[in-house]
């Protein structure tokens, strides 16, 4: 695929000026759409719940990895950090985030400062970008990515990296939103502005799934989790002063079949 000059420079402007995470959409310095569990129907969503369900969604991927202690794992557009964090404390592993954004990268060194601190060298951040992963050959034990690969634009070029630094037997785990297979992906971009825009590309997921097999892997497996996603984020976002915006399609999309949120697994051959 074609390098989009233009969108790249729209990512950059979100994740450095535009500091998307300080939105109230999202909470705790986390990124993503979440992995909500039961919430009581009759009472309000609390920003704990938002920052519960942030935390859940890098508990979902970094389980899939089936850490053992003291692997060396890689998190792939770590963002503000917190998440890579929380991995390293909660599975007793080393991670370093990797972000293509300088911005974000100070921002994660100062809202982490205390945990690089306790976990010594069980937790760093390294610039760089995902299709050129500044990492050795058969490096790391694990690779993980949280709502980052619909910033993507070439997704050959990660499966070709990660597979390239992953050891044999490691493993690979992505969550984020792709389009069913077969799904009308211009309804997309008339529904949602970063889409539109070019900021965010929706892709069929079958095709990130024959990309990880092209590259070599083997397990590629795709999980629809958007049960546990889209209606609680909407809810949220009703709670929000974006309440009435394009963010209400995002449900729109997965209820209409355009859009799903999916964790992607894969394993590189012993
Ligand atoms: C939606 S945020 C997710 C952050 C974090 N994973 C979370 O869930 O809180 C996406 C992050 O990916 C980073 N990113 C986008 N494209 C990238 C690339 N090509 N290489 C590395 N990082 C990239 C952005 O700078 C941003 O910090």
């Amino acid at each position: 695929m074609e390098p989009q000059p233009e969108a790249q420079a729209q990512r950059d402007l979100m994740y450095g000026q535009f500091d998307l995470g300080s939105l109230s959409i999202f909470s705790g310095s986390f990124i993503n759409f979440g992995y909500w569990g039961e919430l009581d129907p009759d009472r309000e969503i609390t920003v704990e719940d938002r920052v519960e369900s942030h935390a859940e969604l890098y508990r979902q991927v970094a389980m899939s990895l089936e850490p053992e202690p003291g692997d060396r794992l890689l998190e792939l557009g770590c963002g503000l950090g917190v998440g890579a964090a929380l991995v390293a404390t909660e599975y007793d592993v080393l991670v370093s985030g990797l972000d293509r954004s300088a911005t974000q990268l100070r921002r994660a060194a100062a809202i982490n400062a205390d945990a690089i601190k306790a976990l010594g060298g069980a937790l760093s951040f390294v610039q760089g970008s995902v299709t050129d992963i500044p990492w050795g050959d058969v490096s790391v034990d694990g690779v993980f990515a949280v709502e980052m690969l619909q910033h993507v634009d070439d997704l050959a070029a990660v499966a070709r990296e990660v597979h390239r630094v992953l050891r044999p037997g490691g493993r690979f785990a992505a969550a984020t939103f792709f389009a069913p297979d077969g799904a009308d992906a211009a309804a997309v971009a008339d529904l949602l502005e970063t889409v539109a825009s070019g900021a965010d590309v929706v892709r069929p997921v079958g095709e990130f799934a024959a990309d990880l097999a092209a590259a070599g892997f083997t397990d590629v497996a795709v999980e629809s989790i958007g049960e546990h996603v889209w209606r609680q984020l909407d809810r949220w976002i009703s709670q929000t002063e974006f309440r009435v915006s394009w963010a209400r399609n995002w449900l729109r999309c997965y209820e209409n079949g355009l859009m799903d949120y999916y964790l992607v697994t894969a394993r590189r051959p012993e």
